[in-house]
């Protein structure tokens, strides 16, 4: 008789907290090395129970493979409760990020061309690379006294929301160039209470617990200032021939303008959560060992450490008939450091991801940002942001 997700192993597990004792004790920033640990000890697949959430956790990049497959047309993934939540109290759409079933697909029919063509990506590269001189510019005079960077996260959500601006309105916020940006700080906020939320009995479903009305504050200023810009560049977008997504859905007579903010701000908050001479940098798409380089650090610190789906049919994966419905996640940071797969897998070698080497790990490393039809909207874009800021850091020396 074939096995089946009940027979999975499963790491020790509480009444109704689940195995979420085990990330109180060591924190959940440090989920993935807990995650890595339980891999190490059940092999390519065990479940682990979130208090009402059931992951059939995956660790081997052959196992995964046999989901990837199984994508249609129409996938979902779990949403994030905590936003899903928030949206819903306030009458705004689930939107792409948190949507399911056909009112995602249709969301994501209104942007996915756009997003994921490389002209739409091209169109910007000059002023990128402006956000990128300035972001380096930002590091230098910040370490001259002690040759040490302190908030350098503050620095990077500052770049990401910087250059998100110049694909979503077509212009700079100049964030950068600001002291202190109260829009930034929100921002950070809201995904640190997110995460809190994220690991915790919903409690706030049924009570506004004190987290969840911060997160609410938090989320309420975020949306506020988010429309104000929105807003403004509304005005100039309606009038102007900027290629930028917003004067794309403006555009758009079949769309209202409330629709084209809605999917406009969703962009914005994608951009943040995930985010970290002589060649001439109109060519950086063509620079290979740059692009082995962020390849190499993604496969040891993949941004978003796991990547899932909710199976839209029976499917056979580890030895075990996982039913419709199940929850499955690619464990990404245990599968970038198996040494049967990566040779001296602990080191940074940018060079596996060049010649016929390279070709073997490349499903592997695209999954980084996803698979399939849900795959990340902002892919192009992040990884035009990233190759122009490491040129840059690399010319100019910073760290
Ligand atoms: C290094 C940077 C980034 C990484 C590693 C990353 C990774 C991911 C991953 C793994 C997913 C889930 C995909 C799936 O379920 O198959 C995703 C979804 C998404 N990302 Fe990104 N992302 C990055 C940057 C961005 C940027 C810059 C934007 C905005 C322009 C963005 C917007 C989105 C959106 C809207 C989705 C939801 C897509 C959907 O559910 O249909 N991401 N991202």
């Amino acid at each position: 008789m074939s096995k089946t997700l009940k027979d999975i192993p499963s790491p020790k597990s509480w009444p109704l907290v689940g195995c979420l004792p085990h990330y109180y004790q060591q924190g959940f920033d440090k989920r993935h090395l807990i995650l890595n640990e339980f891999a190490r000890e059940y092999g390519s697949i065990f479940v682990e129970n979130l208090a009402f959430l059931k992951n059939a956790i995956v660790n081997d990049i052959q196992e995964y493979s046999k989901i990837v497959k199984a994508d249609g047309q129409q996938v979902d993934r779990i949403p994030l409760d905590p936003l899903l939540h928030y949206r819903r109290s306030k009458g705004l759409s689930d939107g792409i990020v948190n949507g399911i079933g056909p009112k995602w697909y249709e969301s994501r029919q209104l942007v996915n061309k756009k997003m994921l063509s490389k002209s739409f990506a091209d169109a910007f590269i000059e002023q990128l690379h402006d956000v990128a001189i300035d972001f380096c510019q930002k590091l230098e005079n910040d370490k001259q006294d002690t040759d040490l960077i302190f908030d350098l996260e503050f620095f990077i959500d500052k770049w990401a929301v910087d250059s998100s601006f110049i694909f979503l309105f077509g212009k700079r916020l100049d964030c950068l160039k600001g002291d202190d940006i109260e829009f930034v700080r929100n921002l950070q906020s809201v995904f640190d209470i997110l995460h809190q939320l994220l690991f915790s009995i919903p409690l706030y479903k049924i009570w506004p617990t004190s987290t969840w009305r911060e997160f609410e504050r938090r989320c309420d200023k975020l949306f506020q200032s988010a429309l104000e810009l929105c807003q403004q560049n509304q005005v100039e977008s309606e009038t102007s021939t900027s290629p930028s997504l917003m004067n794309y859905l403006l555009l758009d007579k079949n769309l209202s303008k409330q629709v084209a903010v809605e999917l406009t701000v969703e962009m914005l908050m994608g951009a943040v959560e995930a985010e970290i001479k002589n060649a001439d940098y109109r060519n950086i798409n063509n620079i290979t060992y740059l692009k082995a380089i962020v390849k190499e650090t993604l496969r040891l610190y993949p941004v978003t450490y796991s990547t899932s789906r909710i199976l839209n049919k029976d499917t056979e994966c580890g030895g075990y008939e996982l039913p419709r419905g199940t929850h499955v996640q690619a464990n990404l940071y245990t599968m970038g450091r198996n040494e049967d797969r990566f040779r001296n897998a602990k080191e940074f070698i940018p060079e596996r991801w060049l010649g016929d080497e390279g070709k073997n790990n490349l499903v592997f490393c695209n999954w980084i940002f996803g698979h399939g039809p849900r795959l990340c909207l902002g892919k192009r874009l992040a990884e035009e942001e990233v190759y122009l800021a490491i040129f840059e850091v690399n010319l100019s020396r910073v760290i």
